[in-house]
């Protein structure tokens, strides 16, 4: 995690010391300021955590420094604690009418600003977490009904359709069939990854060559519908830690969906394990369409949107990979991608997992 920045705003050098010095002792980045105008445009290029703001100054007072602050956008949040000489509560009250979060009367007692300064910091940081967790829903929020959204309206259409005599009973069950499908699989898939980031997985020994056996299986009216194969090159009794049914299920049949998915018809995937001294390592290869750079940079973050219409039209959720990724973090292991859209084009995906060795 970055350093917290704390800014010092003070005209006289001497204060500016005395505070560096004190705040020496916390884990922080500090920038200084000697005048209003300077503060205010550190304040805007590089919002610290926290502002100490001395009252008196010449030119702009801590007073109209702190209201400037407080009515710009991107530095009102920033919280401020005055430094006064003035034991007069009327401007201690001034201050906290302009939106300062505290007060230290100089001369400073190095605890009692140590205790202030590290309260209003994990205060803000608290405050920036909650932020971006909020940020972080609203995107889901909105992915969900933008995703469920589509084919719950493509269902009522098609019923419409129905209804009015314009579609076939055969055709429309297939149509309603196909959109239902595609709700709850992003369900299934969103209900996977909360539950994985909550309660965490136990992994254990698991049989490698026979979960990629089962994986193949789980995706074969898949390969039959593009004609297409997997060719496994691998020995039988490999055994790594994992989980089993996340593994064959979400992680195995994911990348195997993918690499169907993003491959033209007729075209093949290639399995094969490497047995590396310290790991074990999975490649799953394809000589699909490959992967742009700017959905590779973002595979893994669920925030983004990654989705892409396979060769064949099929859809997805975006969900897919950043499951993998948490899951295979939580089995030990990890997980790396490299892609390209350029002739010859594919994808390999490299599963790492921790080796289980036979005694
Ligand atoms: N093997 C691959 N070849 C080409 N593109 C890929 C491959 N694997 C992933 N991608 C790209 O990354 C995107 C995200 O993949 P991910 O598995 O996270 O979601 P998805 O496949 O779109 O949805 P879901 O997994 O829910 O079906 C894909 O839509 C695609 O754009
Ligand atoms: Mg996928």
């Amino acid at each position: 995690m970055t350093k917290p920045l704390v800014l010092i705003v003070d005209d006289t050098a001497e204060n500016i010391q005395v505070l560096g010095k004190i705040l020496k002792g916390l884990s922080c980045n500090i920038a200084v300021a000697k005048e209003g105008k300077t503060a205010l445009s550190i304040a805007k290029s590089k919002v610290p955590d926290l502002i100490l703001l001395d009252v008196m100054m010449p030119g702009m007072s801590g007073f109209e420094v702190c209201q400037e602050l407080k009515f710009d956008k991107v530095t009102k949040d920033i919280p401020v604690i005055f430094l006064t000489a003035l034991s007069d509560t009327k401007d201690i009250i001034k201050g906290f009418r302009l939106g300062a979060v505290d007060y230290v009367v100089k001369p400073f007692i190095p605890e009692e600003l140590l205790a202030r300064v590290t309260t209003h910091l994990s205060m803000s940081q608290d405050r920036n977490t909650i932020v971006e967790q909020k940020t972080k829903l609203q995107n889901l929020i909105h992915m969900l009904c933008h995703d469920i959204g589509n084919p719950t309206h493509a269902i009522i259409t098609v019923l419409e359709l129905l209804k009015q005599n314009q579609l076939e009973l055969e055709e429309s069950v297939e149509l309603i069939d196909e959109s239902a499908q595609r709700t709850v699989n992003l369900l299934d898939v969103i209900k996977q990854f909360m539950a994985v980031k909550s309660k965490g997985l136990d992994t254990s020994i698991v049989d490698l060559s026979m979960s990629v056996g089962e994986a193949v299986k789980g995706v074969r009216f898949r390969l039959d519908e593009k004609e297409m194969d997997i060719i496994v090159n691998m020995e039988e009794n490999i055994h790594v830690w994992a989980e089993e049914a996340t593994l064959i299920h979400s992680v195995l049949v994911n990348i195997f969906t993918n690499a169907i998915k993003f491959s033209k018809n007729s075209s093949n995937i290639w399995v094969e394990c490497i047995d590396n001294t310290s790991n074990t390592e999975l490649i799953i290869r394809d000589k699909g369409v490959g992967i742009p750079v700017n959905i590779l940079d973002k595979l893994f973050d669920v925030d983004a949107c990654t989705s892409r219409s396979g060769t064949a039209g099929e859809t997805g959720t975006g969900f897919g990979m950043p499951l993998v990724k948490q899951l295979m973090a939580t089995y030990g292991g990890e997980l790396k991608v490299l892609s390209s859209i350029n002739e010859p084009s594919g994808t390999e995906v490299h599963l790492i997992f921790r080796k289980h060795n036979h005694e």
